[in-house]
């Protein structure tokens, strides 16, 4: 087996071997799935050199400007904290089961969306496959009927609140081996705080109601 990543524009698979390689000297690993264009994880992994961030996404031409940005020489802004993976959450790689000190999946949508909010076993599975035993976990995730009414209505998605995430969220997610300790509802500002252009989009948009849940795998 092999995983897939990013270097520069080019996708080339890496052995277990070559990651742990890449990632002994760093205390920590962050693993940010549904990454999207990369530049969350690009302004955390610039700020936090003690840690390895790896963002996953199955669309490559998304990633690819950060993945160049990563590949440079440290004075133009290269990193050796930062990993882009190609792939989905289901099919996550082997070589990065069981690593992750940290997961987050931020602002998703679609697919992931459903799969964290409802939440569906696969994607929770997914979250805690990337963990070591213990890991935290931050999800942070926003929608509402005013402003997505189709897609809630195709989906079948809950209506959001902090009951919903305190109560029938928890416990399923309980169920699925990860414990909630911590639920916040927040406001564009906060949102301001993350650079891409998904995140930018949702700040500098209507007001929203956001919701962050975090807590431990295990
Ligand atoms: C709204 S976007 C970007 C979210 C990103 N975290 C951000 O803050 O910009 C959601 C991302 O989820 C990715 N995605 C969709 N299905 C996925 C799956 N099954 N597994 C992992 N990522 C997925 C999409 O390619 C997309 O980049």
């Amino acid at each position: 087996m092999a995983v897939t990543v990013l270097c520069g524009k080019i996708a080339k698979t890496i052995q277990k071997q070559e990651l742990d390689e890449i990632t002994a000297k760093f205390g920590k690993i962050c693993i940010d799935i549904g990454t999207g264009d990369g530049r969350n994880i690009y302004r955390k992994a610039k700020n936090d050199k003690e840690t390895f961030y790896i963002g996953l996404d199955p669309v490559k031409d998304n990633m690819e400007e950060i993945a160049v940005k990563i590949a440079k020489k440290p004075e133009k802004g290269g990193l050796d904290n930062a990993l882009l993976v190609i792939s989905t959450a289901e099919n996550l790689p082997d070589e990065l089961c069981g690593i992750a000190d940290r997961v987050t999946v931020l602002f998703p949508w679609g697919v992931l969306l459903e799969g964290i909010v409802k939440p569906e076993e696969e994607f929770i599975n997914a979250v805690k496959k990337a963990a070591k035993n213990g890991a935290e976990f931050e999800f942070i995730t926003t929608y509402s009927a005013n402003c997505e009414e189709n897609m809630m209505e195709i989906r079948g998605m809950p209506e959001l609140s902090l009951d919903y995430f305190n109560g029938e969220y928890k416990e399923k997610l309980r169920q699925f081996g990860l414990t909630v300790l911590n639920t916040e509802l927040l406001d564009n500002e906060f949102v301001k705080g993350f650079d891409s252009k998904w995140a930018r989009r949702l700040a500098f948009g209507r007001k929203r109601d956001f919701y962050r849940i975090t807590g431990i795998i295990g």
